[in-house]
């Protein structure tokens, strides 16, 4: 596993596997920039996507992780950021292949959905799997081509 900064924020759902996650990186060499929440106390989840997105986006970071209740609010987020290929997985399967066909740069789970075991398991496949390129390079491409058409902030 290449270690590396990464950046990481969650909303009050995400809070509690937030920290676990956090503990975990720091615990494996990673270097954690931690944007908040601090509580379990509520929050609105798009302050934080838009931080942790707006910083990969800006290459400040080559990866994030973002946690709320589902995941759902912010892959929804931070896909709106040029070049953040955000992927919500609340499973191995998609962790691998997130990395694998989509080169995924955010990796995003549920807090509310993952217990803390299965959770550092998606977190360490997603770190560790490489992007194949290949066939998968292509499609990559086509996505960030809409990105242009269509203009990101
Ligand atoms: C907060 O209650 C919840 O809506 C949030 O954590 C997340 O699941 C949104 O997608």
């Amino acid at each position: 596993m290449t270690k590396q900064n990464i950046i990481i924020g969650s909303d009050h759902g995400g809070y509690h596997l937030k920290e676990t996650v956090k503990h975990w990186l720091e615990m494996n060499g990673f270097t954690v920039t931690d944007v908040g929440c601090d509580s379990s106390e509520s929050v609105d989840y798009p302050v934080f996507a838009c931080e942790v997105a707006q910083r990969v986006s800006r290459g400040e970071f080559p990866r994030g992780i973002l946690i709320c209740g589902t995941g759902i609010g912010m892959s929804m987020a931070a896909n709106k950021y040029r070049g953040i290929r955000a992927a919500l997985c609340n499973d191995l399967f998609c962790a691998t292949h997130s990395r694998a066909h989509n080169d995924a740069n955010i990796l995003v789970m549920g807090g509310r959905i993952l217990g803390s075991a299965y959770a550092l398991a998606i977190t360490k496949e997603f770190m560790n799997t490489k992007f194949d390129g290949g066939r998968h390079r292509k499609r990559v491409d086509q996505i960030m081509k809409a990105e242009e058409k269509w203009g990101k902030k």
